[in-house]
């Protein structure tokens, strides 16, 4: 009762033509990288598969150069754990060394790889959207009927979590809080929202696009199979009535 569905949301990605805004989900990295990536990994995808976004070789060498956090890696000389900088070829890197560091962080949560938060979670983007939008004070009565329901210290109170108190802090706050470039929507908390969204339904399926259109082709190639397929039979058979 006091657990909600997500609230609709529509992306150029629906539907067997959907294809991605790749504007709105540049926009979407941007978010990701100001915002989600300081909490959360995103470990199956590479610097390089930002090409696919638009972005050119230089940009995506300089983004993977300025990465905030760096790769773990050895040094050769001493043999002793060293970072070092990100190049296209990495995955992003972690923002945590490993999961005790990042509980540690979190009031003992662990912030989820975001992947395939879109494939993992009933709703997909449409909950990714309405978790971002969907902090609010908790209802009185709900406390009134269910005291054990208090939203606990440290957590945070959003009817779109399946267990209504989520340890993440509402991480889009305020409206400009990121700065989008010339030509782009106003950067409101729900745009961002959406934004990002579109982006993790292009990391989990960078795909998608030629499923869709391999989807098509191969209804048309069977389409055209039905149809000789028939003339054929009515051929064989047109003499023996
Ligand atoms: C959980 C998205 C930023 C910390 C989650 C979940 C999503 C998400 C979809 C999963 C809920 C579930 O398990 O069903 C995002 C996005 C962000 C962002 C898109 C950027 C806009 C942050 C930041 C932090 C953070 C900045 C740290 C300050 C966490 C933690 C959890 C979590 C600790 C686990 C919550 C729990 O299990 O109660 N996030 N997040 N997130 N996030 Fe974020």
């Amino acid at each position: 009762e006091y657990h909600v569905h997500p609230k609709a949301l529509h992306l150029q990605s629906d539907g067997p033509f959907g294809s991605f805004d790749r504007q709105q989900v540049q926009r979407g990295f941007q978010i990701y990288k100001e915002v989600c990536s300081a909490c959360h990994s995103m470990k199956l995808v590479a610097f390089r598969d930002l090409h696919e976004l638009g972005y050119s070789e230089a940009e995506v060498k300089a983004i993977a150069n300025q990465w905030a956090t760096e790769v773990p890696s050895v040094n050769p000389d001493t043999g002793e754990p060293a970072t070092r900088k990100a190049t296209p070829a990495d995955h992003f890197p972690a923002p945590y060394a490993n999961e005790t560091a990042a509980r540690a962080a979190n009031n003992n949560a662990l912030p989820p790889d975001l992947s395939l938060m879109t494939k993992a979670r009933h709703g997909g983007a449409a909950y990714v959207y309405s978790i971002l939008t969907g902090y609010r004070n908790q209802p009185t009565e709900l406390v009134k009927k269910f005291p054990g329901a208090k939203t606990p210290q440290g957590l945070h109170y959003n009817p779109y979590f399946a267990n209504l108190n989520i340890a993440m802090p509402q991480p889009l706050v305020s409206d400009g809080q990121v700065t989008y470039a010339e030509g782009n929507p106003k950067p409101t908390v729900d745009q961002m929202a959406k934004d990002v969204s579109a982006f993790l339904v292009w990391t989990a399926e960078p795909k998608l696009e030629n499923r869709h259109h391999y989807g098509w082709a191969v209804l048309l190639f069977l389409l055209v199979g039905t149809v000789l397929g028939y003339l054929s039979y009515q051929n064989i058979w047109a003499e023996a009535k």
